[in-house]
């Protein structure tokens, strides 16, 4: 089959098509023939992971060394990206119950990724669904990751009716998820981003933008009852005066200083830190896929590229200017 491979960390030109084998379903697996295929933070940060020093690395430096070990120190020891994926189930194993030829699937394969192909396998257990009906392949590839980690984020915060939350983050895979599973919980959504993707923001269903380019969410007197920051770009100390009492700060992305500020604020204080960690629960995608449906969830999609561009996909996902999800369909 063809597959986009890389075998050495670099820039986008290190990605090029070549023939690997097609691989065969076990007995509790599913064969899905892949007909989209998103570019997400992951994939970004796998194509050139030799690059992020543990100062760069988005989570505390313990976990620094293992994670580059898992990757690959010098060379990246999984040859092909892509964690998520639409497409049709080709074949199912012996032992498969959930799953036949024909069905129209969108998963998420996490850090076996392996989706920049043909075909990909995955048990049937995995985070697997019957695809929306009101999505297209494009669409519903790029759902899986985001949804489920901001599903997964915001259930730590246990997020009520009528609460005030603000995004810090909100225009990339996570945020955008996390705005409109927000606004499905009843919230009311201020999302944080960069200038391009504010209109992106809004359309999403965010009752608010702010340009973090331009202003600085601690200094305009609002308070909230959660702050969400992806990335880890703002701080407790800062974010303090924006939480009301019994506010949260909830981090994706955390060093050792927020995981004390957790393990201190569980005990002093009404405002608190979380530093969470995500893994995805397979049921997870049912919901997302019901709320979809339901017309509760959407994907914007910026620009498609055929898989052979995979390097072109790269390259513009980080140019700074992508508004929307970057998809890669298969012919
Ligand atoms: N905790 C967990 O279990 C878990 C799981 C998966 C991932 N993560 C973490 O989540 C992060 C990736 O999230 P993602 O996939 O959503 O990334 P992404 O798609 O690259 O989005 C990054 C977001 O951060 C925004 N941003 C960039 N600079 C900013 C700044 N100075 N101030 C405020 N916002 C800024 C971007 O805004 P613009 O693009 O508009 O500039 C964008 O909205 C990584 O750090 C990863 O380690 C955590």
């Amino acid at each position: 089959m063809k597959a986009i491979i890389y075998t050495e960390y670099g820039s986008p030109d290190v990605l090029h098509l070549a023939e690997v084998a097609k691989p065969a379903p076990k007995d509790n697996e599913v064969l899905i023939r892949v007909q989209a295929t998103p570019v997400n933070f992951g994939d970004l940060l796998a194509r050139n992971f030799k690059s992020v020093t543990p100062r760069k690395f988005s989570m505390p430096i313990l976990f620094w060394l293992p994670a580059r070990l898992a990757f690959g120190f010098n060379k990246p020891k999984k040859h092909i990206l892509g964690s998520e994926f639409a497409g049709v189930v080709e074949a199912v194993g012996s032992a498969v119950t959930r799953f036949k030829p024909g069905d129209q699937v969108f998963g998420y394969r996490g850090q076996s990724m392996g989706a920049y192909a043909e075909y990909v396998c995955m048990p049937e257990t995995g985070a697997l669904a019957i695809k929306p009906i009101n999505m297209s392949y494009e669409e519903a590839a790029a759902v899986p990751y985001g949804a489920l980690m901001a599903l997964g984020l915001l259930r730590k915060a246990n997020l009520q009716r009528g609460q005030k939350v603000l995004i810090n983050g909100a225009s990339g895979g996570i945020g955008s998820a996390a705005v409109q599973l927000a606004k499905y919980y009843g919230a009311e959504v201020t999302g944080v981003c960069g200038t391009p993707r504010l209109g992106f923001v809004k359309a999403l269903g965010a009752d608010k933008v702010i340009d973090y380019t331009k202003e600085d969410f601690t200094r305009d007197g609002e308070a909230y009852d959660l702050i969400v920051d992806i990335l880890g770009k703002s701080s407790f100390s800062h974010c303090k005066k924006s939480l009301k009492p019994g506010g949260i700060y909830l981090l994706a992305s955390f060093k050792m200083k927020h995981l004390v500020q957790m393990l201190w604020t569980k005990f002093a204080g009404s405002r608190k830190v979380i530093c969470a960690m995500v893994s995805e629960k397979a049921g997870d995608l049912e919901f997302i896929k019901e709320l979809i449906e339901a017309g509760k969830y959407k994907v914007i999609i910026d620009k498609d590229y055929p898989l052979d561009q995979a390097a072109e996909a790269h390259r513009y996902s980080e140019a700074g200017q992508k508004h929307g999800s970057v998809v890669m369909t298969l012919a």
